[in-house]
């Protein structure tokens, strides 16, 4: 047997999940190894809305920019459109991902970073590149055999696919993020609620300029009602923009229960002229592609010293576009507190509080997003073709919304409110930001979490309430303007406080010492390095001025003081100790 290879970390997968855990670990010095089964990364465009949280993880991480730089901007991706084709009638429209002048405030008040659409295909090079130059040792075509753990390591039995040569790695930690099929999953027998392959969808890729038919109303989404578009898949007939306006992806279903149909390049053509409504379209096909919708989370996303992150733990429809953005923000999630623990810094129960974060959060998406997928239904109920036999059945029941009669406006009336409710797939705000962390890595101040005041799906709430996200403010100086976000970088934890809290400066310094962990205080008050430019933090911060706000490296909310107690040093000490759950 050849040498066996060391490392802290091993990852398996380049996914988002894996890529971005490779990312985070490198960043923060912690030595790791991803693998993965094929020569490159994704082949086909896959997951693509990067929701807010998203885009400020990047941004924390120094790689906001060069997303942007491959992205369709959220000023192009949102104006969603219901359709009987693409040339075709029009049903309605839905302003979406904050697109609606009267949601935009809520996006633009909640975040620093607006949301993109970025196909996995041009996201995962990014993410591949910067872990690789940062440190990661990146093997393209090494296949995950199996594991065995002890008390100090896990041996990985791996397949160079190229010299069909078996080999060990060694390292202290493992990361399954190897997909919906994850073999990582099932060796660490990972425990499931929900079910796989709950109906039948195809890809279809093509190359079509429609400009002049989509360029008008620019959106990533036209969702296209068609005899068979309720069938299987996700909800209807989807065309997706994947570049501006001359590369695109058809989403059609199946019925799972037939036989997988086989799509040619003729019947694939036929698909797309059908959905786009121009009977003579010129079509390049790209490729083709059958998968089925799932609606399955794991309860618990760890096994000793073996993870599982992204789709590995959470299996559901595109619907919402949560995929790749929680599978990224598990392993933002993780890393951090892999790190802590391999420095020293933090006790080992430090990481059982990934999946006690996180489990709830997969439970969560894979709810919501399957849901938005049967709420498809409503507008199908709506325009009363449900239950229609026919295709031609099918167009007069369509037609008929335009009638002027009274069931005319009954079906007039119905439709809006199919429609409004497709809010909760995209608009869903509350959703994308509003994730709560209870766990033993978060210290509670004795207060109990605020009730919400609109609705938790769409409406996102900032609070400083422990285990909450840290809300963002714009502050800084006559010279530079930042956020709450960039005061707190994923390498350290930090203090937020104000002009009256000078005292928590010094304890920061006395906790980082004596832990030997970075906690770096920011007085945020006029004068200083840091000012309240605008008064928002005054209002959002929830603690006077002399309390405290503790931010994890994660930018969630570790714990906070209401005011300046007698003894900061201690109460600081007392809080990132427990977070780091230490002796
Ligand atoms: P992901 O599946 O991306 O990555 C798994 C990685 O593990 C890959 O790099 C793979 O090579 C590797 N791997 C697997 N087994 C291995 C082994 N034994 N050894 C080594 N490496 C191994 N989402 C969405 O929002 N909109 C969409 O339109 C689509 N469309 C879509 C189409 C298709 C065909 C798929 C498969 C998926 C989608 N998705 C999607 C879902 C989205 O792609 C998904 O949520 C994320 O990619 C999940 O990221 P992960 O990193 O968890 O897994």
């Amino acid at each position: 047997d050849s040498a066996v290879v060391e490392t802290d970390v091993l990852i398996v997968g380049s996914g988002p999940a894996g890529s971005s855990a490779a990312l985070f670990l490198s960043s923060l010095g912690v030595p790791n190894i991803m693998i993965t089964k094929y020569r490159w990364t994704a082949n086909t465009p896959r997951a693509h809305i990067t929701n807010q949280r998203t885009m400020e993880i990047f941004r924390d991480l120094g790689i906001e920019d060069q997303v942007l730089a491959e992205a369709t901007p959220h000023e192009l991706i949102g104006d969603t459109v219901f359709c009987t084709s693409i040339a075709g009638d029009e049903i309605g429209r839905i302003l979406s991902w904050g697109n609606h002048p009267a949601r935009h405030a809520d996006y633009e008040l909640a975040s620093p970073s607006m949301n993109c659409d970025i196909p996995q295909t041009y996201l995962e090079p990014i993410l591949v590149r910067n872990a690789t130059q940062r440190g990661t040792q990146t093997q393209f075509s090494t296949e995950y055999l199996s594991h065995t753990q002890d008390a100090q390591g896990v041996d990985v039995r791996v397949l160079n696919r190229l010299t069909g040569t078996e080999y060990t790695i060694r390292a202290k930690y493992l990361i399954g993020a190897d997909g919906a099929r994850s073999k990582v999953a099932a060796d660490i027998d990972l425990p499931y609620e929900g079910r796989m392959d709950i109906a039948g969808s195809m890809n279809i890729t093509f190359k079509a300029d429609i400009a002049e038919l989509v360029g008008h109303r620019p959106s990533v989404l036209y969702w296209v009602v068609q005899p068979g578009s309720n069938i299987g898949g996700i909800g209807a007939g989807l065309v997706r923009m994947v570049r501006p306006w001359n590369e695109w992806l058809i989403v059609w279903g199946f019925d799972i229960n037939d036989e997988p149909p086989t799509v040619t390049e003729e019947s694939a053509t036929q698909i797309v002229r059908n959905l786009i409504g121009v009977p003579d379209l010129e079509v390049e096909i790209t490729g083709t592609s059958l998968w089925g919708n799932n609606e399955q989370f794991a309860t618990r996303m760890q096994s000793g010293r073996v993870f599982c992150a992204g789709d590995a733990t959470h299996k559901h429809p595109p619907s919402n576009g949560l995929g790749s953005n929680t599978s990224i923000q598990d392993s933002y999630n993780l890393a951090w507190k892999i790190a802590a623990v391999l420095n020293g810094q933090a006790g080992e129960q430090l990481l059982e509080t990934y999946s006690a974060e996180r489990a709830p959060v997969a439970r969560q998406i894979v709810t919501r997003a399957n849901r938005s997928g049967r709420e498809f239904g409503k507008l199908f109920e709506a325009l009363g073709i449900d239950k229609a036999k026919s295709a031609e059945e099918m167009h007069a029941l369509i037609e008929s919304r335009k009638d002027a009669t009274p069931e005319g406006a009954a079906k007039r009336a119905a439709i809006k409110e199919a429609m409004e409710l497709k809010n909760y797939e995209f608009n869903a705000h509350g959703v994308e930001l509003g994730q709560h962390y209870e766990s033993s890595a978060v210290a509670g101040d004795g207060t109990s979490r605020p009730a919400p005041a609109r609705d938790t799906d769409l409406y996102y709430e900032p609070t400083t309430h422990p285990g909450g996200r840290l809300p963002h403010a714009w502050v800084g100086n006559a010279r530079s303007k930042v956020s709450t976000h960039d005061l707190a970088p994923y390498g350290r934890f930090t203090l937020l406080t104000g002009s009256t809290g000078e005292d928590w400066d010094t304890a920061a310094r006395k906790v980082s010492d004596q832990l030997g962990v970075e906690v770096a205080a920011v007085v945020i008050g006029p004068g200083r390095d840091v000012t309240d430019l605008y008064f928002d933090w005054e209002r959002l911060r929830e603690v006077a001025e002399d309390g405290a706000v503790l931010v994890r490296p994660d930018k969630h909310v570790g714990w906070r003081s209401h005011s300046l107690p007698a003894d900061p040093e201690a109460a600081l000490r007392g809080a990132v100790s427990a977070i780091l759950n230490r002796e």
